[in-house]
């Protein structure tokens, strides 16, 4: 039935909502190197993130929380058709990032998205040894090439000063600490201002002093409205984020916001 006039007239001057950072669609996964040996990773995952979430995945070493946070980011492209029947998915296995069906992009539209719209950290930093920490952070916004060398060694100086780093803008990558290299990558993975930053297990490499550090700077940036993924096996961690996800066997289990009262329970229902 449709909906009453007032209502429709209601609708059409509602300014349209911003789609959720990321949104998984029934996404599969399939890995390995033959057809025949093809082993299921995820088995159809549908979530959404939305602006300003911070949000952590959990679950047991190999339920598919890496697969998966590579899919929401990009860097890897979900299964479409179901090798058991030859068919698609249905609904379709899809990720949209920042309102785009990544699905329908060719291999330098989707990095150029990445680039653009994501923002990475892994355990281990993959900084450029041999250059200091600024060149590290400004990389990605020469890639976006939208600021001239000059502006993006200062938005990346001033950015390193936010994490405490002022004074090692100009050190060489390979002559900071750990956790010092570590809080280069998540400057450099916020460079280009990203929609969303996807982490994961950003304190797995880290002791104890610095992980308390990046966890703190992950919750600063959570509670400043920057949109996070975080992958992590520190449940006290993952208890500081706004919304945890708990993953099992390739498939979302749970899904529990910070305060409810009952947790454990997929949250579909949510008023927009
Ligand atoms: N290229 C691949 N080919 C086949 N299987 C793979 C491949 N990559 C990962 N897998 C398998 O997929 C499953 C999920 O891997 P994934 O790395 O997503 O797990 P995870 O939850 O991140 O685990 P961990 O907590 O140990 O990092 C594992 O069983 C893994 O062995
Ligand atoms: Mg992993």
């Amino acid at each position: 039935m449709p909906p009453p006039a007032a209502a429709r007239a209601t609708l059409a001057a509602a300014p349209p909502a911003a789609p959720p950072v990321v949104r998984a669609r029934n996404v599969h996964r399939y890995l390995g190197a033959a057809a025949e040996v093809q082993t299921q990773i995820l088995k159809g995952v549908s979530l959404e993130i939305d602006r300003g979430e911070y949000v952590s995945i959990v679950g047991q070493s190999g339920s598919g929380k890496s697969t998966l946070l590579y899919l929401l980011g990009g860097l890897d492209r979900p299964t479409t058709v179901d090798p058991a029947t030859g068919l698609p998915f249905d609904p379709p296995s899809g990720v949209d990032i920042d309102g785009r069906d990544t699905t329908t992009l060719g291999e330098t539209a989707l990095a150029a998205l990445r680039n653009e719209r994501c923002g990475f950290v892994f355990q281990f930093h993959y900084l450029l040894k041999e250059f200091t920490a600024a060149e590290n952070v400004a990389l990605p916004m020469l890639k976006l090439g939208r600021l001239k060398r000059r502006d993006a060694l200062d938005r990346a100086a001033d950015l390193l000063g936010r994490f405490g780093l002022a004074d090692k803008a100009k050190r060489r990558a390979n002559r900071l600490s750990g956790g010092e290299q570590q809080r280069v990558a998540i400057a450099r993975a916020l460079a280009n201002d990203p929609a969303v930053l996807l982490a994961d297990e950003p304190t797995g490499n880290l002791d104890k002093a610095n992980s308390e550090r990046v966890a703190e700077l992950f919750q600063e940036l959570g509670a400043n409205g920057q949109a996070i993924v975080m992958v992590t096996h520190d449940t006290n961690l993952a208890r500081r984020a706004g919304r945890m996800i708990t993953m099992e066997d390739g498939r979302v289990v749970g899904d529990e916001r910070a305060g409810a009262a009952t947790g454990g329970v997929a949250d579909t229902t949510r008023a927009p």
